[in-house]
């Protein structure tokens, strides 16, 4: 394919390197002469392993040229990438000049001389940001069929760029419209299998992958700080926490829903920031675990307040399914804050025996909801009753069950994203989360 990558930064030259390797012919646009010069001079605009000789081969074989001029560039190709810069602006907002720059000129180029164009932006951006810019600057071209955008975030690291670009550890693609094309396109474009979800989601994936980076090297690092302090090799913790992959790297505990509980996460994570607090050492982001955890059940609340229900049903009581561990459960908590605002109860939870509850989880009905009896059912009709707000905590109940029992006059708030519940005849206030 003849394809523009305007942007030779560092995405924007190992894209032309890697992209005029898989044979493509790749016209290189950028404002800086400089960079312009040294790509048509074959010399990579930056220090990456790997680039010079790709660059260097493609110029040979006449696959690659640059230019500073944005209608040289279209008028020569069907396909552009956009690698801009997006940087902080001083206030820590996100800077889409050099974007908007850039797609502006597309679009007045485009005006002028007709073409059908495909644009694919791969400048790291907040969600809305590729809807917003696409109405505003090129939306009559996108409305008339004559260009088509995808946004396809950029997941190479800096000093093994080209290997990244080669094996991609994520690829997605955000695409207005169906699936298939953007997949075809992108198979033929990178070479690689493509997520396809809309624009929003293909920006916000690549904003969570990187919180998500900085989070795991945080943790590390405090993990380090205290493990120091305390005389213990933190490297060697760290590499036996990442032998688990059972719960500690995988799937596990990484879907949004209720916030955490039980007898454990919570102490445990008490003890060990008070400990560290002894020591003298700071922890930010375990510090801060219990603080978002609790802002995370006062969103739930708030979305139970305000749904503007009258009566409200919690299927799931205890802190997760199958157990009847009551302690520092986020569904308690709820149950007691309704309570307290007035709202008529109900509970449906099989595990629960209040019966054979003993011990610490005992006294945590007996000090904060000794009238729990009163609010449990024991089936879910019951539970369930005429109407209400459910708010599904746990698939406590089979969805056969829900369907037979759930009316129109109930509406259900969905805290786990419980697929088939969506397509219950209910009204349904969405994934929570
Ligand atoms: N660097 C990385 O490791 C990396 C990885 C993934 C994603 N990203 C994202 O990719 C984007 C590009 O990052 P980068 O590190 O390559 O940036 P960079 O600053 O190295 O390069 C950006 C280039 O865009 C050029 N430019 C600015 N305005 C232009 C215009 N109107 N027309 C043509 N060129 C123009 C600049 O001159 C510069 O050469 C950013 O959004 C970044 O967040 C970067």
């Amino acid at each position: 394919m003849n394809i523009s990558i305007f942007g030779l930064g560092y995405v924007g030259a190992v894209t032309a390197g890697c992209l005029a390797g898989k044979g493509h012919r790749i016209v290189g646009v950028d404002v800086s002469p400089a960079k312009v010069e040294s790509l048509n001079l074959g010399l990579a605009p930056i220090i990456e392993p790997g680039l010079p000789e790709l660059l260097k081969g493609a110029r040979d074989d006449g696959r690659l040229r640059a230019t500073t001029r944005c209608d040289e560039a279209l008028r020569d190709t069907e396909v552009s990438i956009v690698c801009v810069g997006t940087p902080s602006s001083i206030s820590g907002a996100l800077d889409l000049s050099f974007v908007r720059g850039v797609l502006q000129e597309m679009g007045d180029c485009l005006r002028r001389t007709p073409k059908r164009h495909t644009l694919v932006l791969r400048s790291t951006m907040l969600p809305g940001s590729t809807e917003s810019l696409i109405g505003e600057l090129l939306g009559d071209l996108e409305r008339s069929g004559m260009l088509s955008v995808y946004y396809y975030p950029e997941f190479l690291r800096e000093s093994t760029a080209v290997a990244d670009f080669e094996h991609p550890s994520l690829a997605v693609v955000g695409s207005r419209d169906a699936a298939r094309p953007a997949e075809e396109l992108m198979k033929s474009l990178f070479g690689v299998d493509t997520a396809v979800v809309n624009w929003p989601t293909a920006e916000m994936i690549k904003y969570a992958c990187n919180a998500f980076h900085a989070t795991k090297i945080t943790f590390a690092n405090e993990v380090g700080r205290l493990g120091k302090q305390l005389s213990i090799d933190s490297r060697i913790v760290m590499d036996l926490l990442c032998r688990d992959t059972k719960l500690n790297l995988s799937p596990y505990y990484m879907k949004p829903g209720n916030p955490f509980g039980g007898s454990c996460l919570p102490k445990d994570v008490r003890a060990l920031t008070h400990r560290a607090r002894l020591e003298g050492v700071s922890l930010p982001l375990m510090e801060s675990l219990l603080g978002s955890n609790e802002r995370h059940l006062q969103s739930l609340l708030g979305l139970i307040m305000e749904s503007g229900a009258s009566e409200i049903v919690i299927l799931g009581l205890s802190f997760k399914s199958n157990t009847d561990d009551l302690r520092e459960s986020s569904m308690v908590e709820v149950v007691q804050t309704l309570l307290g605002r007035g709202y008529p109860v109900r509970v449906f939870d099989p595990a629960l025996n209040l019966a054979a509850l003993v011990g610490s989880n005992k006294r945590v009905i007996d000090t904060k909801m000794p009238h729990i009896a009163s609010l449990l059912r024991g089936d879910l009709a019951s539970a369930l009753g005429k109407g209400g707000l459910v708010v599904v905590a746990q698939k406590c109940a089979s969805i056969e069950d829900l369907k037979r029992h759930l009316t129109p006059a109930h509406s259900v708030i969905d805290v786990n994203g419980w697929k088939e519940l969506q397509a219950l005849p209910v009204k349904c206030q969405g994934f929570c989360w």
